[in-house]
């Protein structure tokens, strides 16, 4: 891990992978000025979400979890308490019964998954998060697939994020090491520009080095101005890394508090944490 992220400013000073204006604005459905909210609030906040898949169950019941610019939130717990149908709703892709979603002050509880990426949201899924007989630079391509614009420059910035992708950019995702699989989803993710990147496991069934490399370039992304959500079964290191940590049992908040308190709090040490 390099450095200790609370010592320095995490400012926007780097700006390049960032999409400030945010890619619904190219087409110009969004007036400038006009009719837009008050600021204040968490850049990306699911509010008391409430909600299952189908007529099932509800799964979720008043969940919470929210990220501020450029900050990283991080959501723990135990398997099944929800963490990924929690990312789910947020990315819209379950009807939530009660609670909202809000990104930049607007409420986005009504659109699609596909509006949210145009709106400047990237998800990397838990499982099949890449197209295994894609080569790795096919896989970014379509990750761009919503631009219009030139995206070379971005890929650019992907290869120096993760240069082994760049070495690797001719062969079949599907070949890769889960490691630099998980590079290429993460890859494909910012290829869309996004304002916040919502990673569901992004260190599963990889080594403890490769987790810390992974953390260090989420870091490195943050820094860039892109708020990062992501859930993490490494709940101690990731939590380190966190800004804000949640952690969640039975579709609901346990504990909320910033990565220090969590990992201060002795119950949360004790239940969730190995002690
Ligand atoms: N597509 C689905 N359809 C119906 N129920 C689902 C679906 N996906 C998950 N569930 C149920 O929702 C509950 C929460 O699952 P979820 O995958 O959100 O947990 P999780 O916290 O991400 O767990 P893990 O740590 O194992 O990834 C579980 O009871 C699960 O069976
Ligand atoms: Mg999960």
């Amino acid at each position: 891990m390099s450095g200790n992220p609370y010592q320095d400013d995490r400012g926007n000073r780097d700006l390049s992978i960032t999409n400030p204006k945010g890619i619904g604005e190219i087409d110009g459905t969004r007036k400038s000025g006009a009719a837009r909210p008050a600021p204040g609030g968490p850049f990306l906040i699911g509010e008391a979400m409430t909600g299952g898949y189908g007529r099932g169950a509800d799964i979720l019941h008043g969940c919470t979890i929210a990220v501020e610019k450029g900050q990283i939130a991080v959501i723990v717990g135990p398997n099944g308490a929800g963490k990924s149908t929690a990312m789910k709703a947020v990315f819209g892709m379950l009807d939530l019964r009660a609670g909202h979603v809000r990104l930049d002050g607007e409420d986005i509880t009504a659109l699609t998954p596909q509006a949210r990426v145009a709106k400047g949201m990237a998800f990397v899924p838990q499982t099949n998060n890449i197209f295994t007989s894609l080569t790795v630079q096919e896989n970014l391509e379509m990750g761009a697939f919503l631009r219009d614009d030139d995206f070379r420059g971005t890929m650019e910035q992907v290869f120096e994020l993760f240069p082994i992708l760049r070495d690797k950019r001719r062969q079949p995702a599907g070949e890769l090491s889960g490691g630099q699989r998980q590079q290429v989803a993460v890859g494909r993710a910012l290829m869309t520009r996004p304002k916040v990147l919502m990673l569901d496991e992004p260190t599963a069934g990889v080594s403890p080095i490769v987790m810390d490399e992974l953390f260090d370039r989420i870091i490195e992304v943050a820094r860039t101005g892109i708020s990062i959500l992501m859930v993490e079964q490494n709940a101690r290191q990731a939590l380190e890394i966190a800004d804000k940590g949640y952690v969640l049992v039975q579709g609901g908040n346990a504990f909320a508090g910033t990565g220090k308190e969590l990992l201060a709090d002795a119950e949360v040490r004790r239940s969730f944490l190995g002690g």
